[in-house]
């Protein structure tokens, strides 16, 4: 398979990155900074300069022409205002669904965050009203597309290693954190379960092996 990975320089993309070249998957990983190209290789990807944040959908269709599947890694990251928020983590994914779209990518993997789906608590911190209402907006928009989505909403990403093991399930999942290596697992084994398309998936640690998790609600 050809995946595109949007965002392919973040932490979670460089994982999963690693993961589907070692399985044979030709992994593309569209990213802003030329300085980051040699890190994608290193990981065995093919690095494709694309700022999410300039580029049109007709852009990004090129991208995607011989593609197999989409996975959106992008995020305004720590440190970023409401504005970027709203430019990566909302528009950002908006665009790539769009560009799937246009180039006939059914395949979409979106990485949201558990809290989405639901507005932001009163008194919430701007920037974390800010994400989580741009979360929720990308979700709505992809959940209204012609495309074989998954939504998964991981819980506070760490930078332990893999465990292998995962709590994955339709919402509500107890709050919990999980490592970014367990979150890269398990979009590589949802990119080979098409039966996870049109849910959304909440995802911590848990007892249960990421194959069997996602197995089971496939
Ligand atoms: N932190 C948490 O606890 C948590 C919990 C649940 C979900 N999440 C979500 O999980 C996802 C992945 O997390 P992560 O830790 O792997 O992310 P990350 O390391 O912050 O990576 C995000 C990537 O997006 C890229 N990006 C930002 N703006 C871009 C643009 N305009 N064009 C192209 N690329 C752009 C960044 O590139 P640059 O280096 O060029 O900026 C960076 O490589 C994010 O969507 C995050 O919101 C996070």
């Amino acid at each position: 398979m050809r995946i595109v990975i949007a965002g392919g320089h973040g932490k979670i993309a460089l994982l999963l990155e690693r993961l589907l070249a070692e399985r044979g998957d030709q992994a593309v990983g569209l990213i802003r900074n030329p300085d980051h190209v040699a890190d994608i290789q290193t990981a065995g990807a093919e690095a494709v300069i694309c700022d999410l944040e300039a580029a049109s959908a007709e852009d990004v269709a090129v991208l995607l022409s011989r593609a197999d599947a989409v996975v959106f890694a992008a995020g305004a990251g720590p440190g970023s205002g409401a504005l970027r928020k709203d430019s990566v983590d909302r528009a950002a994914s908006v665009l790539m669904a769009d560009a799937a779209g246009r180039a006939g990518v059914r395949r979409f993997v979106q990485i949201s965050s558990m809290g989405a789906g639901a507005p932001p608590r009163p008194g919430t911190d701007e920037v974390w009203a800010a994400y989580i209402t741009a979360k929720t907006a990308a979700e709505a928009d992809l959940r209204a597309r012609d495309l074989d989505w998954t939504i998964l909403r991981p819980g506070g990403l760490t930078d332990a290693p893999a465990t292998g093991m995962v709590r994955l399930a339709p919402p509500p999942v107890p709050a919990g954190t999980v490592p970014r290596a367990d979150v890269a697992a398990v979009i590589a084994a949802l990119l080979d379960e098409p039966g996870t398309r049109h849910q959304t998936l909440e995802l911590v640690s848990g007892d249960s092996p990421v194959a069997a998790a996602v197995h089971s609600i496939s």
